[in-house]
């Protein structure tokens, strides 16, 4: 799916400094107060930052650039997305826990990743990525909300 982003007006951004140990916490925070004044409910903020936090912490552990910005996006129908951008040309992939499992020993033992994606697809109204010119790609996600 092509998401139409209406960029008429200044994007709000954020970077994530990877060597900064506040970086995330930062950017939680400044997602909701950009999603606070688009007129967001605590709700709906605090799906925001549950995703934004899944979306950068994936840049941060499967990426290897050390700034991961955070730009938050209204989409033509009116929903706040979330975007994070890395370095990585690899695509993200829901990773089915049981096929997972199966391959492994242990099931046990592989039930403990491949969780941050999944719930992403079940909290987002939908998500997806573009891939840059040969500068990675953006990992969005759009909350299942319409603003003004
Ligand atoms: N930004 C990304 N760049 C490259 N690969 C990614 C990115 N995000 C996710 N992936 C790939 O998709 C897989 C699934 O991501 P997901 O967030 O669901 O699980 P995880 O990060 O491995 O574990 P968890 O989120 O439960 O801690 C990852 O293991 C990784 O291979
Ligand atoms: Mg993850």
């Amino acid at each position: 799916m092509t998401v139409q982003l209406a960029r008429e007006s200044p994007t709000p951004h954020w970077i994530i400094d990877r060597t900064d140990e506040r970086g995330l916490k930062d950017a939680r925070d400044f997602l909701g107060d950009v999603l606070g004044v688009m007129g967001c409910d605590a709700d709906m903020i605090y799906i925001g930052k549950t995703i934004m936090t899944e979306l950068a912490t994936n840049a941060l552990v499967h990426t290897a650039n050390d700034a991961v910005p955070v730009r938050v996006v209204v989409a033509e129908d009116g929903r706040p997305v979330i975007e994070v951008e890395d370095g990585s040309d690899a695509r993200p992939q829901i990773r089915p826990i049981i096929e997972v499992a199966d391959e492994r020993d242990s099931l046990a033992e592989h039930f403990d990743s491949g969780r941050g994606l999944a719930m992403i697809a079940k909290m987002a109204a939908y998500w997806g990525w573009s891939m840059l010119e040969g500068r990675g790609k953006v990992v969005w996600a759009a909350l299942p909300t319409v603003v003004k």
